[in-house]
């Protein structure tokens, strides 16, 4: 079985929040129209892959993650046409597009929930109750319960927000009678309604899904035995060869076996903080001129990952979404290029977050924080696209104030066109750099990749990409603004090598060793 579709194998992925990209009909909310609008955008990038988050019927209490209807478009973003519209479009444009799926939970407002809460079959198995008010799961298990306001009498397990009540996969070791096993029928028939989401929106257009907590689904699971063979089953009888999963599980060991999910982003792990920010202090990050972070620390999880997932699947490191703080805070021009060279040359497949390709800035959480589900960094890290001078940014035609998000108006809020016909620009140094990624065998997602040179605390970190096919390339990482020189040993014969891009870096090969000098913060791309 291949590791990932081919398609995935060079593919860069460009996430869409459609709330804040482009709004064609003035409310001030992005809509799928605007995504259709800015397709050649996102093709002029050099991405050829969109991952869109949820634009599905809601109450909107966490921005559309909790779903009211899988199958139903919110009005606010369009119509189900709008998005059938949206997966021919971008086909007729040669970009593929995956979509969220939101498995582990609903909205309350869910008729499922409702027609849990009064008992009715399967929906009465499908959330999971204890077997009264009384009982609040057991000391020992670590499911969290609530006491909604419902006539039902029992706690509902929530999965993520208090309003967000966990969808009921079963239990892998049952041992009390409300606890269902995967095999129970109203919990499988939940399993099939799950498969039948998916197989409604790949028949739609989509490519395939980007996984919303994709390792929470099952309970008292050992080795999430019972949640793996969920999607191997998906991959088996519900995605096609070229359908493309990526989960938010972070922790790739356990949701890469090869069988069913393709990728999973590693982000939700501590050591993964000291790579680009600490709460919002840039200055310890490893990606940082103070050149004080160590990123030998998120090294080693990495590696702990990839040792057990190479052949398997890939993972994906992001370095934004909508869930994590803009990267650009404390960072400039070039500090977020060699961000973005990690990114684009680390293996796995790269997803670069809107707007990061212009620098968009944090910008503060009031007044938005806490509207639906924005609380702390979130609402900061999901205001409106920018695309030129103008009141609202070119986003929308509302005024500023009626926007669904706060609007940099900073004299210097970066912007698409005027970032477009300057070469040394954020924006065109990442298009240099998508391209680089997207030619080069070496850098593919699954190509081998061995660590040449990686201390604690130190830089620069040194790495080895290898095709399948025998390309080589090396990669040279320095955000801290100082000088180095180190030798590394490329494994075989080295007589020579190829500069595809270097800021204040050069290589040398003498004695089939590379020679690497750093001048100043800076990065170099070689193939050897
Ligand atoms: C999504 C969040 C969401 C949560 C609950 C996540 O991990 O990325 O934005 O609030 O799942 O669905």
């Amino acid at each position: 079985m291949k590791v990932l579709p081919q398609w995935a194998e060079s593919a860069v992925f460009y996430e869409i929040y459609p709330q804040t990209f482009f709004d064609t009909n003035g409310d001030g909310i992005g809509d799928l129209q605007g995504v259709i609008a800015k397709l050649d955008y996102v093709k002029s990038l050099g991405c050829d892959a969109i991952w869109l988050n949820p634009f599905y019927q809601s109450p909107m209490r966490d921005a559309g993650y909790d779903v009211e209807d899988f199958c139903a478009v919110a009005p606010r973003y369009g119509t189900l046409d709008d998005a059938r519209a949206l997966f021919v479009a971008a086909h007729e444009k040669g970009l593929r597009v995956i979509v969220d799926l939101v498995p582990g939970h609903t909205a309350e407002t869910h008729p499922w929930f409702q027609a849990s809460i009064r008992g009715e079959e399967p929906y009465r198995d499908w959330y999971i109750w204890t077997d009264t008010a009384w009982d609040n799961g057991g000391k020992d298990f670590a499911g969290k319960f609530v006491h909604g306001t419902t006539p039902r009498d029992g706690n509902f397990m929530i999965n993520f927000f208090a309003h967000q009540p966990a969808l009921n996969f079963g239990f892998g070791q049952p041992d009390q009678s409300w606890q269902l096993s995967t095999t129970h029928p109203n919990v499988r028939k939940l399993w099939d309604e799950m498969q039948q989401v998916q197989r409604f929106w790949l028949e739609q257009g989509a490519d395939g899904f980007r996984i919303d907590m994709a390792g929470s689904i099952t309970r008292k699971d050992k080795d999430s035995t019972e949640t793996r063979r969920f999607w191997e089953e998906c991959r088996n009888e519900v995605w096609g060869e070229d359908t493309f999963t990526v989960a938010e599980w972070s922790w790739p060991a356990t949701a890469l076996d090869g069988k069913g999910l393709h990728s999973d982003f590693l982000h939700w792990i501590p050591s993964y903080e000291n790579l680009f920010r600490k709460g919002q202090e840039s200055a310890d990050s490893w990606f940082h001129q103070s050149g004080k972070g160590d990123l030998a620390a998120f090294l080693k999880d990495y590696d702990h990952h990839y040792q057990k997932t190479n052949g398997k699947g890939v993972i994906c490191i992001p370095c934004g979404n909508h869930d994590l703080p803009r990267i650009s805070t404390g960072r400039d021009t070039l500090d977020l290029e060699i961000v973005h060279a990690f990114l684009l040359t680390m293996p796995g497949v790269p997803f670069l977050y809107y707007g990061d390709e212009i620098g968009m800035r944090q910008l503060p959480s009031q007044p938005y924080d806490n509207r639906e589900g924005c609380y702390g960094t979130r609402a900061g890290a999901r205001t409106p696209m920018q695309w030129e001078d103008g009141p609202s940014l070119g986003f929308s035609t509302a005024p500023a104030d009626h926007l669904w998000a706060n609007l940099d108006r900073a004299a210097a809020a970066p912007t698409v066109a005027a970032q477009q016909p300057e070469p040394a620009s954020l924006l065109n140094r990442m298009r240099t750099l998508i391209d680089l990624r997207r030619s080069e065998p070496a850098l593919r997602a699954s190509a081998g990749f061995t660590v040449l040179h990686c201390e604690p605390k130190a830089y620069p970190f040194v790495f080895l990409r290898t095709a399948p096919t025998g390309e080589r390339v090396v990669v040279v990482l320095n955000p801290a603004a100082r000088p180095f020189q180190i030798e590394v040993d490329v494994p075989g014969t080295l007589h020579t090598h190829e500069t595809l891009r270097t800021i204040a870096t050069t290589a040398t090969v003498a004695d089939g060793k590379l020679k690497l000098t750093g001048t100043d913060s800076g990065y170099g791309i070689f193939k050897c």
